[in-house]
């Protein structure tokens, strides 16, 4: 069996070539792109702003765990049919503090120690907000998130950074804002809503919620306490809901404390423990609060969620544990066999009953969904998500899967054997006539040439391949999530 996978693996990538996109990107560039295959869109307008780890050592020294690397944003502005990229470092406190020196002097959660062993190490629990997890234009500031902390404001045209943001005093001191923001499009004669939410862990989790109009004022902000270690990356939203999955696991801080262990590398996964779905009402009322038991599995990611009459939708990437690297391990020799892979389930809440049931959608190795902005919250049809070559097994994210949720049917686009893929973005066109009408955005990686594309797809019919690929003059590392602001341009 092993032997097998390792040959499926084979047949899809290789190795060497997956490792070489999680090089370093010390250089910050600034250009018009003109090396391009197909053509622009010329109605496609505005700017792809994409966040992640830019750095995976700091002057040699490694970084354990690709999360713990410091936030670089690109921003690709489309500007009539023309292209132009610009990268830049997050320049965080830590950043700033490690660059001069040249050496790491902060731990990660996800794993990195200062060098010197556990007695550098030892008590030291300060965090250094890397900034490197998400990117959002909202109420005229543009943030890069981390979820753990506050965000960092930086300036859209520039990516010049201005500095910690407590979005107008909203933000108390030392309290975060996670980096998965969900954004409601102007439903029932309201404008746009931004909502977001903060977790403070403990024995007990309180989860702080935060909405948002479009200007960027404060509308709601209600707090909920509920027992145990919550680990919540990410939420869904419907009209009436915002919706946690409470992880099964335990947190075991020991480790931590003393200098052995990231934070992170201190959760543990509780086999045969139900995931707490937990629901808040948007107006606040604790007493409408609900909690229910689904099936155990891992999350951090949401795709989307939806209210018909007394049910609950919601479709998430689920693990069957938490996927954890050895903290002996170097990320970059994983064994993916040894890992779980991300699957599409749906899960169908009974709010009277209290009952949760699961369906399987995609169980083709799959991460970083997205649909259409509109369908934030309601029901949707077409779903777009990174995912491995291979049928089963888990491996790197080399396509692009478009998944009809009514018809079942599947599309795929592939870089493979030598291209890895990131998280695609949806943009709508301007006359957007169905809900899959506009294109998808994605940075890959392409070994072949140790640079990143920017790939322009069709989201109406992606099998076809890029609209336009554009070449980079150098690549840009792995990175987590970005979005697409149309109203930068004037
Ligand atoms: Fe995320």
């Amino acid at each position: 069996m092993q032997q097998q996978l390792k040959t499926s693996e084979m047949a899809s990538y290789n190795r060497q070539d997956w490792v070489q996109g999680y090089k370093s990107q010390p250089q910050e560039y600034e250009y018009w792109i003109d090396d391009i295959e197909g053509q622009i869109p010329p109605d496609l307008q505005g700017t792809f702003f994409r966040n992640g780890p830019g750095l995976l050592d700091i002057n040699g020294q490694k970084i354990h765990h690709p999360f713990d690397g410091d936030g670089m944003v690109c921003a690709i502005k489309f500007d009539n049919g023309k292209a132009h990229f610009c990268n830049k470092f997050v320049k965080t406190e830590g950043y700033v503090a490690e660059q001069k020196v040249g050496k790491i002097l902060y731990r990660g959660v996800f794993g990195t120690q200062k060098p010197g062993g556990f007695l550098t190490n030892i008590f030291d629990l300060k965090m250094k907000n890397i900034a490197n997890t998400n990117i959002i234009y909202w109420g005229g500031k543009l943030l890069a998130l981390w979820e753990a902390a506050a965000p960092y404001r930086l300036d859209p045209s520039t990516l010049e950074t201005i500095g910690l943001d407590d979005l107008d005093g909203v933000l108390k001191p030392g309290e975060a804002f996670a980096a998965h923001p969900r954004i409601e499009r102007g439903k029932n004669g309201n404008g746009d809503r931004l909502v977001n939410f903060s977790v403070k862990v403990g024995l007990s989790s309180t989860i702080t919620i935060f909405e948002f109009d479009s200007d960027g004022k404060l509308l709601h902000r209600h707090a909920h306490t509920f027992p145990g270690f919550a680990f919540l990356h990410d939420m869904v939203i419907t009209p009436n809901y915002c919706i946690f999955f409470q992880n099964p696991v335990i947190f075991n801080p020991l480790r931590f404390i003393l200098g052995l262990r990231g934070a992170a590398e201190c959760i543990q996964f509780i086999p045969n423990h139900p995931t707490q779905v937990i629901l808040i009402p948007r107006n606040g009322n604790q007493e409408e609060v609900k909690v229910l038991e689904a099936d155990p599995c891992f999350v951090f990611h949401h795709a989307n969620a939806w209210e018909d009459g007394g049910e609950v939708f919601v479709d998430s990437i689920c693990y069957e544990s938490f996927p954890n690297i050895d903290s002996g391990a170097d990320f970059r020799e994983i064994n993916f066999d040894s890992l779980p892979a991300g699957e599409l389930w749906r899960f169908r809440l009974n709010l009277q009953e209290e009952m949760v049931e699961k369906e399987v959608i995609e169980s083709r190795c799959c991460e970083f969904p997205t649909l259409h902005p509109e369908r934030v919250g309601e029901s949707y049809r077409y779903l777009y998500i990174g995912a491995a070559e291979a049928a089963s097994g888990n491996a790197p994210l080399q396509v692009i899967l478009k998944i009809d949720l009514v018809t079942k049917e599947r599309q795929i686009w592939s870089a493979a054997p030598r291209g890895f893929v990131g998280e695609p973005v949806f943009v709508p066109r301007n006359s957007c006539k169905s809900e899959d009408d506009g294109w998808l955005l994605v940075l890959m990686y392409d070994a072949a040439n140790h640079r990143s594309d920017v790939v322009i797809l069709d989201a109406v019919d992606i099998s076809k391949g890029p609209v336009a690929r554009l070449h980079l003059k150098h690549h840009i590392p792995y990175g987590l999530h970005g979005s697409f602001a149309s109203n930068l341009l004037s």
